[in-house]
């Protein structure tokens, strides 16, 4: 989603600006643009579409050594020269760029229209440029203070002022903002990719700040101005590994799988107790003991493997444990309990719905942990305590490596919770080994990605298909539909296998493909009957299973994965799914890495 860059120095800042704009590409965007200020005041070049466009068109004399960029993803106002940022007063003064969301944007376009400003975008940012040029305060910073009290809404904004050459003024409310510290010169950015190549020394804004960067330093402060001393720190991370530009990024994540599930358990079992250690989740055995529920709260793809790590909890810790779209979480108003962790789990570290669900958690008193990837972002800053998953950079948006990494987190954090209360050390070991065979059946499952391409082109073909499973089946199946609809553009409806009698069934028929789940475990033979149900309406079926599973001789596609513990099959069967999306995909012709519509992180409500 939107990103922001920022830079001031002894560069000309155009070329630095879209080079971080375009490491912020992967985000998803459709427009782009660019604000410099310089001796003849605040120029800006901006447009729809890519940033190599706008890079095209800059105009020659783009002189300036402090700038600030900005990707756009459509929200107020459809993708147009007009709505990308920054924004300005009209007038060459100001120029902004604004992550979030205003709001009251609708009674203040009114304001100041009222007051005959003549407003020329259909953007809730452009506001902003209006009030800070109209404000009377003496400096930028009273400027962007004085229009702050006057917005609700969340925001990761950059602001220029001819008046003010010599700063950039930044704030934060609810959208991240990076300030990177380099040699005579700063940086500044929404996210660390557009960064880390100048430099790993960053201070993280917090909530409620603003910050005055100049060409050799930083200032923080409160809303209303008081200092709030902030130290830049140096952050652990590879800049090799945000190199993300090139193509077939779901192909290469995919295939990556192997290398991050060893990453994710690295130094983290042990074979002796037969359990995991987890020491950033910050709690002793005192207080493990303690808990009485598991909350597991996150997004899309992250909330379905969170229905599977809440079925790993339950079943190694027998802790009741359930999952919840986080989205929906704080809007019911929910009962905070003491005695219950809650566990955020998110990729990026920044879907603007998990993190206010991680607030909500957090304000009325309870404790969060989270699974998180992105080292340093704002979940991760916000939790009390969690496990980093080490998938390493995730760009295509539909997410894999990073989902593997996240049922595997949570199977350690089920073990370590399950060793601390009555899982036995028998039982602790064989998840142990199960866990360390884990990385190698990966890549066996991953090795029949060429036998699947016939079956993914004939699924391809279809309008409209199920996905079912049930139990630890069923968040599989969520999980293989959301895959598929993401990037075929094909409806794809899980359902559990055991809800087809009462509904969906109806719609099978030989137009209707189902791709099924059907483990080795205590339903299997309810499954093959419900695989029968569907056969004998003519639907098609693809059946990912287990090979020592008797499918009674249905006529069917077979997938078969190797068996793991069963705690821990999910994620096998999982991999499949993911495989089929892709084929289908990339048979249809479509763009795998950045599907239509989606952005990679869901930073506005
Ligand atoms: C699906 C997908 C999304 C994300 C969701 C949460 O492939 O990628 O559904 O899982 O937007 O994102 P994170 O994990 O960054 O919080």
């Amino acid at each position: 989603m939107c990103g922001i860059v920022g830079y001031i120095g002894t560069q000309q800042a155009a070329p630095l600006l879209l080079e971080g704009l375009s490491r912020l590409e992967h985000r998803g965007y459709d427009s782009a643009g660019v604000a410099v200020v310089g001796p003849t005041g605040v120029r800006v070049a901006k447009r729809a579409g890519r940033v190599r466009d706008l890079q095209e068109e800059l105009p020659k004399r783009f002189a300036g050594k402090a700038g600030i960029g900005h990707t756009r993803w459509a929200t107020h106002g459809p993708a147009t020269d007009a709505n990308a940022h920054p924004h300005t007063d009209g007038k060459g003064d100001v120029a902004v760029v604004h992550n979030g969301i205003i709001d009251n944007a609708n009674a203040l376009r009114a304001d100041l229209a009222d007051a005959g400003v003549d407003l020329v975008s259909d953007t809730d940012t452009e506001v902003l440029a209006h009030l800070i040029a109209l404000s009377d305060a003496d400096t930028l910073e009273g400027k962007v203070s004085e229009t702050l009290q006057r917005i609700d809404g969340t925001y990761g904004l950059a602001v220029l002022h001819a008046d003010f050459p010599d700063r950039i003024v930044v704030a934060r409310n609810g959208s991240p903002l990076i300030i990177g510290v380099g040699e005579k010169e700063m940086h500044v950015a929404s996210d660390l990719a557009a960064l880390v190549r100048y430099t790993t020394t960053v201070a993280h804004l917090e909530d409620g700040e603003i910050a005055t960067i100049t060409a050799t330093g930083f200032t923080t402060y409160r809303a209303d101005l008081t200092h709030a001393p902030r130290t830049a720190t140096e952050v652990d991370v590879d800049p090799a590994s945000y190199d993300v530009h090139g193509s077939d990024f779901m192909l290469r994540e995919m295939l990556d799988q192997p290398a991050a599930a060893e990453r994710v358990l690295r130094g983290r079992l042990d074979e002796r107790f037969g359990t995991a250690h987890l020491g950033g989740l910050n709690m002793d055995a005192r207080e493990t003991r303690a808990i009485r529920r598991v909350k597991i709260l996150g997004c899309g793809s992250a909330y379905y493997v969170g229905q599977m790590g809440a079925s790993l909890i339950e079943e190694l810790a027998r802790i009741p444990a359930d999952a919840e779209a986080a989205s929906e979480f704080r809007y019911r108003d929910p009962v905070i309990e003491p005695d219950t962790l809650y566990v955020a789990v998110s990729q990026s570290g920044e879907t603007i719905d998990t993190l206010l669900a991680v607030q909500e958690v957090r304000r009325k008193g309870g404790r969060v942990v989270g699974l998180v990837n992105v080292v340093g972002s704002a979940i991760a800053r916000e939790v009390d305590g969690g496990i980093y998953l080490h998938a390493g950079p995730e760009v295509a948006v539909a997410s894999t490596k990073a989902l593997t990494t996240m049922f595997l987190g949570f199977a350690l954090l089920a073990l370590q919770l399950g060793r601390v209360r009555d899982l036995s050390i028998a039982d602790g070991k064989r998840m142990v080994a199960g866990l360390q065979a884990l990385p190698g059946q990966v890549a066996d499952v991953l090795a029949l990605s060429e036998e699947l391409v016939e079956v993914a082109e004939q699924l391809a073909a279809a309008e409209s298909l199920f996905f079912v499973g049930r139990v630890r089946g069923f968040p599989v199946a969520r999980e293989g539909a959301q895959k598929f609809k993401e990037i075929t553009y094909r409806h794809a409806e899980a359902y559990q296998t055991s809800e087809l009698k009462h509904g969906p069934l109806a719609l099978i028929s030989p137009k209707v493909p189902t791709v099924a789940v059907v483990p080795h475990d205590e339903l299997t033979d309810r499954n093959v009957a419900a695989l029968h149900e569907i056969s004998a309406r003519g639907g098609p079926l693809v059946v990912v299973t287990h090979p020592d599973v008797d499918l009674g001789g249905i006529t069917c596609r077979r997938v078969d994965v190797p068996r793991s513990e069963r705690e821990l099959d999910p994620i096998l069967l999982t991999l499949p799914l993911q495989l089929l999306a892709f084929h289908a995909a990339t048979h249809l012709g479509l763009d795998v890495d950045k599907p239509r519509n989606l952005a990679k992180s869901v930073t506005v409500e």
